[in-house]
C-alpha cells in the first residue's frame, strides 16, 4: 500500500484534496501536517481535524511552521473565508493536534519508512524546506512529493507570474527544487476552465452530506471568483494536485523539465521557469540536469468523478 504525508494550509480547497485522500481505500495516509498559508496556523490545523473527524478518520494532525522562511506570512482569507473554510460556522473540532512538530514528523516518518513515503504538499512548502535543512540525508529518502504550485504553463494569482503557494515562501520552493528528491508539480494552469465547477456542478455534489460540506466550505471562494472574473466558479487547485498523485490516468501529459524558482526580485518572487529539456532554447539558461516532472494535461473527466465517487 502507498504510504502519504499530507500537507496543507488547509483552506477550501485543501478540504476537497484531504477528503479525495482519505476516502481512497489503496493508500495509507499516517499523517497530516499543517501551515500557515491560506489562513493563519491555528485554523489550519483546526480545519484539518475537523476534516479528518467529517471523514470520521483517526488520522493524526500535526502542526508545523507558521509563518515562511525569510518573509512574513501572506494570507488569503478574502478567497477562502476568515476560518479558511466558507465561514460558515463548521469548524468546531472535538480532537486536538498532536505535541511533534511536522518538521519531526516528517523526518522520523521517513527514517522508519525509507524511500517509501510520498508527500503531497497542497501549501507553501515551509515545512518540506525545514526538513531538508535539518535533515538532508533523510529527506533525501522521500519517495516523491506531489506539489500544487506554481503558475504552471499559464499565468499567476498573485501576480503575472506567481501562484500562492510559491509566491508566499519562494525561498522555501527553491530548496526543494534544488533537493534532488522527486517532485512532480500540478500547476494553476490546470485547474481552471473545464477543471472548475459551474454552480450547476455544485449544486450537484451538494447533494451528499461530505459534497454539502465541500460545496459550503467553498462559498467565499465561488463569491471571490464572480468579482474577479465576472462568472461564478469554484476551482479546486489542490483536489486536481491530490488526484494527479493518487489517479494515473488523471495525467495525460507530463514533462521533464528543470524548474527554477524566481527569489531576488520583487517584480518575479515566486515565478517558477520551467525548461523543458526535450526543447532548443536560442539562449540558454545553465541548466545543471531536470529535477521536476511537470504535468502540462489531465483529463478533466476523470478528475472529477474520482471527486465525486470520494464525495458519495
Ligand atoms: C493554491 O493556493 C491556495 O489558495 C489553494 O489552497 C491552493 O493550494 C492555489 O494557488
Ligand atoms: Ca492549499
Amino acid at each position: 500500500m502507498r504510504k502519504f504525508i499530507i500537507d496543507t494550509d488547509i483552506g477550501s480547497d485543501d478540504a476537497a484534496a484531504l477528503i479525495m485522500a482519505m476516502k481512497n481505500p489503496e493508500i495509507d495516509i499516517l499523517g497530516i501536517t499543517t501551515i500557515g498559508g491560506n489562513i493563519p496556523l491555528e485554523n489550519t490545523t483546526r480545519n484539518a481535524l475537523q476534516v479528518v473527524e467529517e471523514c470520521k478518520k483517526e488520522i493524526p494532525v500535526y502542526k508545523g511552521a507558521d509563518k515562511p522562511l525569510k518573509r512574513d506570512l501572506v494570507t488569503a482569507g478574502n478567497v477562502h473565508g476568515k476560518d479558511g473554510m466558507g465561514d460558515k460556522g463548521l469548524i468546531h473540532p472535538t480532537r486536538k493536534a498532536e505535541e511533534k512538530n511536522a518538521v519531526d514528523f516528517i523526518l522520523e516518518t521517513v527514517k522508519k519508512n525509507p524511500n517509501e513515503i510520498e508527500i503531497a504538499v497542497l501549501g507553501p512548502v515551509t515545512n518540506i524546506a525545514l526538513a531538508i535543512i535539518k535533515d538532508r540525508e533523510t529527506m533525501s529518502k522521500v519517495k516523491h512529493i506531489w506539489s500544487m504550485g506554481t503558475a504552471g504553463f499559464g499565468k499567476g494569482n498573485m501576480s503575472p507570474v506567481a501562484e500562492f503557494n510559491v509566491f508566499v515562501d519562494a525561498e522555501s520552493y527553491d530548496i526543494m527544487l534544488n533537493s534532488q528528491i522527486p517532485v512532480t508539480i500540478a500547476g494553476f494552469d490546470l485547474c481552471l476552465g473545464d477543471a472548475s465547477f459551474t454552480p450547476e456542478e455544485l449544486t450537484e455534489l451538494a447533494k451528499t452530506p461530505l459534497g454539502k460540506f465541500i460545496t459550503d466550505c467553498n462559498s467565499t471562494r465561488l463569491k471571490f471568483n464572480e468579482e474577479i472574473t465576472g462568472t461564478p466558479y469554484v476551482d479546486l487547485p489542490d483536489a486536481v494536485a491530490m488526484a494527479t498523485a493518487l489517479y494515473e490516468d488523471v495525467i495525460t501529459e507530463k514533462i521533464e523539465a528543470y524548474c527554477y524558482c524566481c527569489t531576488k526580485e520583487e517584480a518575479t518572487y515566486g515565478q517558477v521557469i520551467i525548461y523543458d529539456i526535450s526543447k532548443p532554447y536560442t539562449v540558454t539558461y545553465n541548466i545543471p540536469k531536470t529535477n521536476t516532472t511537470v504535468i502540462k494535461t489531465i483529463d478533466v473527466d476523470k478528475f472529477k468523478s474520482y471527486l465525486k465517487e470520494a464525495l458519495k
